[in-house]
């Protein structure tokens, strides 16, 4: 399903593992991973929170989908995206024109374990974080699905296992 200049973009809920999964990926295919909330930061010099705050959910989406329709038009890259990056219709557009696109697929319960202890996503800070997971997971379930090329379950599933299997459905 791909070659060498084909990009591979993952799609997910914050706690999925992009950034975990997208590195040894791109280690495995010899591809170079980017992370498009690791560079909004690296970029703008402030935490995402901060963007949060400054500029809205609104502000932070501009610089997201800019971001990744730079990033997704490299060449040979693994692209982990954020969790909210399947929002607007035009960014799926993207994405699917891109690369191929994996949804890494968690349960609910573990990706709040993932994510319980974490004061960097904005969209977690709430009276009740676990049910704004869950929220978030029946909107966006099917928007992953939608743009998605290949879905992966990855419960109980260490991250070699994963990569691996991703390697097989790839290949
Ligand atoms: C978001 C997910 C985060 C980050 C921002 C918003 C979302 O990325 O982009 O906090 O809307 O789900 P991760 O999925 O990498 O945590």
């Amino acid at each position: 399903m791909t070659d060498k200049h084909t990009n591979i973009i993952l799609v997910g809920l914050m706690g999925a593992g992009k950034t975990t999964v997208g590195k040894l990926l791109a280690r495995h295919l010899d591809k170079c991973f980017y992370d498009s909330d690791h560079e909004l930061v690296r970029r703008n010099g402030v935490t995402i929170p901060v963007i949060f705050e400054v500029e809205g959910e609104a502000g932070f989406r501009r610089r997201e989908e800019a971001v990744i329709d730079e990033l997704s038009s490299l060449d040979n890259v693994v692209l982990a995206t954020g969790g909210g990056a399947v929002l607007s219709a035009q960014t799926r557009a993207l994405l699917k024109s891109r690369g191929t696109v994996v949804y890494l697929r968690g349960t609910v319960e573990e990706l709040w374990q993932r994510t319980r202890h974490d004061r960097n996503r904005p969209l977690l800070q709430t009276a009740d974080p676990k049910a704004r997971l869950r929220e978030l997971y029946t909107q966006r379930d099917p928007l992953y699905r939608e743009v998605a090329n290949v879905v992966i379950d990855t419960s109980r599933q260490n991250v070699n296992t994963l990569v691996r299997q991703l390697e097989q459905k790839l290949a």
